[in-house]
C-alpha cells in the first residue's frame, strides 16, 4: 500500500478500528522487526497524537529500548523497575491514570503524566512492551487496553 495513512475521526473505538487494518496493510508481507516495530510507532502517533510511543524489546534479561516515537527516553529497564518492568513481571497490562502515584515511575519526560504498558508475548514468555505515554492526566482506558493487547496479540506474530 501507499505509505500513508487514512485518518480516522470518531470515537477510540472508531479510531483503533480503523487503524488496526491499516497497520496490517503497511506492515505487509515485511519481516525486518526494526523497520515494522518503527512503523506500527509512527502509525499510533500520527493516529492518536500520543507524547510517546514505542518499544522495549528483552535482551539479555533487560528491557532495552526499540523502536519509537517521541522525546529521547532512558535505554535500559530492569524487570520490576518502572511501569515497564512491573507490565514484565506482571506479565500483564499496567494502566497508570497518574505516574506521579505510581511507586518506582521512571520519569524518562517530566512531561509523562499518564501511561500505559502492554506486554509482548511469545511462546508465553514475555519477550517486550509496548509503552505509550500521555501527557495528559487519565489519557488510557479499558477501551485503549483491550485494542492495544490485540494489537500486540498480532505484533507477537512479527518478532
Ligand atoms: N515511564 C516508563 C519508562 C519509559 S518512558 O516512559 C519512555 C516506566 O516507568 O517504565
Amino acid at each position: 500500500m501507499a505509505e500513508d495513512l487514512v485518518r480516522i475521526s470518531g470515537t477510540k473505538d472508531d479510531i483503533y478500528d480503523g487503524l488496526f487494518p491499516q497497520i496490517v496493510a503497511l506492515i505487509g508481507n515485511e519481516k525486518d522487526v526494526v523497520a515494522n516495530l518503527g512503523n506500527v510507532s509512527a502509525a499510533l502517533k500520527e493516529a492518536f497524537g500520543f507524547f510517546w510511543i514505542g518499544f522495549y524489546l528483552v535482551k539479555d534479561g533487560e528491557l532495552v529500548l526499540g523502536p519509537f516515537q517521541g522525546p529521547v527516553a532512558c535505554t535500559r529497564i530492569q524487570k520490576g523497575k518502572g511501569v515497564c518492568g512491573a507490565a514484565w513481571k506482571q506479565e500483564q497490562t499496567v494502566l497508570v491514570p497518574n505516574v506521579d502515584l505510581f511507586d518506582g515511575h521512571i520519569a524518562c519526560s517530566s512531561l509523562s503524566k499518564s501511561e500505559i504498558v502492554v506486554p509482548l508475548f511469545k511462546n508465553g514468555e514475555v519477550v517486550g512492551v509496548l509503552d505509550v505515554d500521555s501527557d495528559k492526566l487519565e489519557a488510557f482506558d479499558q477501551i485503549d487496553k483491550k485494542h492495544l493487547e490485540k494489537l500486540c496479540q498480532w505484533i507477537s506474530g512479527l518478532l
